[in-house]
């Protein structure tokens, strides 16, 4: 064909990238890799290897290492021993190793590309353009916060030893989200890429040779599922972080719910795009093609639930058809594909199984008429419409080039479809009115949002999810913390497991003594359901009064309490500060009369202390109401990133035993700083104390239902709240038996838990008892991307 008849056709060419390179290294290792363990490649202990094949054509790229327990352990070995000498480093020198980290991806971009591609199958565009480059950008990002660490994080340490385990869908990326903070904060790391596309992270562990990074900080044990696992149950790791299907990290919270490790989990999505009618439908159009075909779809965050709004969803739904139509989808090395090869058969067998599942439940299907190649893993990029909200294919994570398209009417039910999803990981908002589109990302469940665009992603941006799309952010100071520990906190003694309660159970229809404090639920006092209360008795055994003991119908009251009761997040954060103040007020006016009830179940001495250190921290946090600002990130696109911390929504606290007074506020209050609501259980010892609370809070204008008290037994109610669905985060103050079930209990709908991990916190002292490591944990970071210019 002439130039001037391909002019006329404007038919593509082949484009093929030159993979010659790529192919040498390849070469260059016989093509058959073992493990990254100490600084060397070390064969694996049990002699077995699996093949990595590229699933563009389905031949067998490389053979690579099957890593069992006993590598993981070598691995887990080097990287301890590695710890002191990189710890011993100054800032400046871990920066330097960082930043030299940074050049030479940027030296083997094309190398590291090509590979991408040929193990992946995504678009050879993408990976030259897309993850190469962000991929130097985060160590670039990390050997800055490496340069500033100790002035940005005082009184911070490393993790440890941190375990990493990575999906496929972008090897090096999520490789680089991963080693660069954890480095960064002064970490070794033990890092399992996926099955599927190991070969990235094992020319990354070449990279670590070159730039002489220490023996042992970075290592890199192939392998599938069971070697994750290994790591994951390996008891020398101080934190495992997981980036994949929630499936799998819910499996992974299970296996270290009895450890001491720190988790993150970056898990699936199921992420809505948003178009409005007064949306510039065109670049809408051009979005969702970046939304949901971009790396096949198989893209945590993908736009892959199309939201439309009623009035233009004939004229956009014609649009999006068109556009499909001429989507190119083929062999990923040439330069002029759009829509590359599904990783592998099973990947592939899934996405054609949930499309027929969509159809036979009763969505109509589009695919465009254009001719896959004949062989290699390729899917048809598809459009489901006529999607029930229910349906599965609105609902599970598809992970494939296929859209399921729903309309709505007004803002609100965008705003309802869109949360209504387990998931809440990122979501595309299309309007040219930037009140309604700020609008509808606030209320949006979603960790990420972008306003007219999508898929944006930045080192100095978190990243992370709500709900079940998991927690703890990649990228940013959010990112950083992921990686750091209080010093303190690091070196605290265990809590030792109190003798059990001296408490007796009794029958309230026969009160040995008229004080029986009853429950707190939606701003009133209410009696408990089951009719038993508990005798508290002091310290010197006497009988101080009743205490009622809730049940899981008191739980269950509380919480649906504590979910209406929405004015609290929604007042204004001086609001909030005001009705704090207001409540240290009140309190100091009672101040002398709860001291002596305080005083006979702790002592005089510790009464008065718990009472004046209460009254500072109910001041300190009324002080953060309104400071604990979040950020304005400056990505390099013509994008602001607003960084905003929001409330986590519906709390369960299970409060120390040992500080009755001091130990509830330390923990209820920077959650209600924060905006949230509370599900507390007080104290075992002296539940009363919060009898006297009640007016409290009556007297200082806190909406009902804010705060829901119920004591009981703390072992029983934990469980009731960490397995309520209804409960979005809980806190809980105990020993390492006590900790270790939250963890285990809460994995239903993966709520963020945190603990004291048994440790013991001094609540008297204010470095330890309050600040922004509590309010860190109060929030979570919601990034809404908004764009400038034409
Ligand atoms: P996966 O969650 O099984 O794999 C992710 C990583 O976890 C891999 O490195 C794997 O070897 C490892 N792994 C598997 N089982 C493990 C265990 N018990 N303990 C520790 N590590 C373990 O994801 P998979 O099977 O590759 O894909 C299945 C589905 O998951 C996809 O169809 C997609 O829906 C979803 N997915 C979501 C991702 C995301 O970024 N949100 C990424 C990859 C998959």
């Amino acid at each position: 064909m002439t130039v001037i008849e391909k002019f006329k056709t404007m038919e593509y060419g082949p484009a093929p990238e030159d993979p010659k390179e790529s192919l040498l290294w390849l070469d260059r290792h016989q093509r058959r890799f073992g493990h990254f363990i100490n600084g060397n490649w070390q064969a694996p202990i049990a002699g077995k290897y699996f093949e990595t094949n590229d699933p563009s054509t389905g031949e067998k790229i490389a053979d690579v290492a099957q890593g069992s327990a006993a590598d993981i352990d070598a691995a887990v070995k080097a990287a301890r021993a590695a710890l002191p000498e990189w710890q011993a480093l100054r800032p400046f020198d871990r920066a330097r190793c960082l930043y030299a980290l940074a050049r030479q991806v940027q030296k083997h971009s094309r190398r590291l590309a090509v590979l991408e591609t040929l193990d992946n199958g995504k678009p050879i565009r993408e990976s030259r353009d897309i993850d190469v480059p962000l991929v130097a950008r985060h160590f670039y990002h990390h050997a800055g916060w490496a340069q500033l660490l100790e002035q940005e994080f005082p009184e911070h340490a490393a993790c440890g030893v941190v375990g990493q385990i990575i999906p496929w869908n972008f090897p090096l990326l999520m490789l680089a989200w991963k080693i660069a903070p954890a480095l960064a904060a002064g970490n070794a790391v033990v890092l399992k890429p996926a099955e599927y596309t190991p070969l990235t992270a094992l020319a990354f562990a070449e990279i670590c040779q070159e730039i002489s990074l220490p023996a042992g900080v970075v290592n890199i044990v192939t392998g599938d599922g069971s070697t994750g696992e290994a790591l994951v149950t390996h008891p020398d790791v101080d934190k495992i972080a997981f980036t994949g299907s929630t499936e799998v990290g819910r499996a992974i919270r299970r296996a270290t719910a009895t450890s001491h490790k720190r988790l993150s989990l970056e898990l699936g999505g199921k992420s809505p795009f948003i178009i409005f009618e007064d949306s510039d439908l065109d670049s809408a159009v051009e979005g969702l093609v970046d939304g949901i075909w971009f790396n096949q779809g198989q893209v945590c965050c993908a736009g892959s639930r199309l939201l439309m709004q009623e009035s233009i969803a004939q004229k956009l739904t014609r649009k999006v058809q068109d556009r499909m139509s001429t989507l190119r989808v083929g062999p990923p090395l040439d330069k002029a594909i759009d829509i590359g090869a599904i990783v592998a058969p099973v990947q592939l067998e899934r996405i054609d199984r949930l499309v027929k599942q969509g159809i036979a439940e009763g969505a109509t299907c589009w695919q465009p008429e254009i001719v896959l190649p004949s062989r290699g893993l390729y899917y048809k990029p598809t459009l489901l419409s006529n999607v029930h909200p229910t349906s599965v294919v609105a609902q599970q994570e598809i992970f494939g080039p296929v859209l399921a398209a729903m309309t709505f009417r007004t803002p609100r039910e965008a705003v309802e479809l869109a949360n209504n999803s387990a998931y809440g990981l990122a979501a595309s908002v299309w309007s040219e009115s930037i009140n309604v589109a700020l609008d509808v990302a606030s209320q949006l469940k979603a960790g990420v949002v972008w306003i007219n665009g999508t898929n944006l992603f930045d080192a100095s941006c978190g990243f992370g999810g709500y709900r079940e799309s998991g927690y703890g952010r990649e990228g940013g100071r959010e990112g950083m913390l992921e990686y750091l520990e209080p010093v303190w906190f690091k070196k605290a003694p265990p809590l030792p497991t109190p003798a059990s309660s001296p408490n007796a159970e009794i029958d309230v229809a026969n009160p040995t003594i008229d004080r029986t404090v009853k429950l707190y639920i939606g701003g009133k006092q209410v009696r408990p359901d089951s009719g038993y209360s508990i005798e508290i008795r002091g310290k010197n055994g006497r009988i101080l009064g009743e205490s009622p003991l809730g049940n899981r119908k008191d739980i269950r009251n509380a919480v649906e309490a504590a979910r209406q009761a929405t004015a609290w997040s929604k007042t204004s954060a001086h609001n909030r500060a005001q009705v704090l103040y207001y409540m240290a007020e009140n309190l100091s006016l009672r101040a002398r009369e709860i001291g002596e009830r305080l005083a006979a179940a702790v002592g005089t001495m510790q009464a008065g202390e718990e009472i004046a250190v209460t009254l500072t921290r109910i001041f300190s946090y009324a002080a953060w109401a309104d400071k604990f600002d979040g950020a304005v990130h400056n990505p390099p696109f013509r994008n602001i990133a607003i960084a905003m911390n929001e409330p986590i929504g519906a709390a369960g606290v299970l409060c120390p035993a040992c500080v009755p007074l001091l130990g509830f506020f330390t923990l209820v209050l920077p959650l209600l700083a924060a905006g949230n609501t509370v599900v507390a259980v007080p104290s075992e010892t002296f539940p009363l104390i919060t009898g006297d609370l009640y007016q409290v809070f009556e007297t200082s204008d806190l909406p009902a239902g804010t705060i829901n008290i119920v004591p009981g037994r703390p072992s029983e109610l934990l469980k009731i709240l960490a397995e309520h669905d209804g409960i979005d985060a809980l806190w809980c103050y105990g020993d390492k038996a006590i900790c270790c079930t939250a963890k285990a209990l809460s994995i239903g709908n993966l709520k963020q838990v945190w603990t004291n991990e048994g440790r013991q916190i001094d609540f008297f002292d204010a470095r330890q008892g309050e600040g922004r490591w509590f309010l860190e944990h109060a929030h979570q970071v919601k990034n809404i991307w908004v764009p400038y210019g034409e």
